[in-house]
């Protein structure tokens, strides 16, 4: 289902290896990188996703208010 994002960063974000998550054996850990636009953490995922991943309906276009991550406007597409 598609939705309008409001994102004001004008650059990349930069992860560094060393900063990656490891495991109690040093070997690295998943990252979960948000692909839904939601999230609070950019890049990484928050589960903000789950919102729309529960209420989003095909053929509708959702317009989320990028502070209180809820929905604000829908319209048949
Ligand atoms: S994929 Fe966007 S918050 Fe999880």
């Amino acid at each position: 289902m598609p939705r309008i994002i409001r994102i004001d960063a004008t650059g990349p974000f930069k992860i560094e290896p060393e900063k990656f998550p490891r495991d109690e054996q040093g070997n690295l850990k998943a990252i979960w990188i948000c692909a839904c636009g939601l999230t609070r953490t950019f890049p990484y995922c928050d589960k903000s996703h789950k919102v729309c991943a529960a209420g989003e309906k095909p053929g509708v276009l959702y317009t989320y208010d990028p502070a209180t991550g809820q929905v604000v406007d829908q319209r048949s597409i």
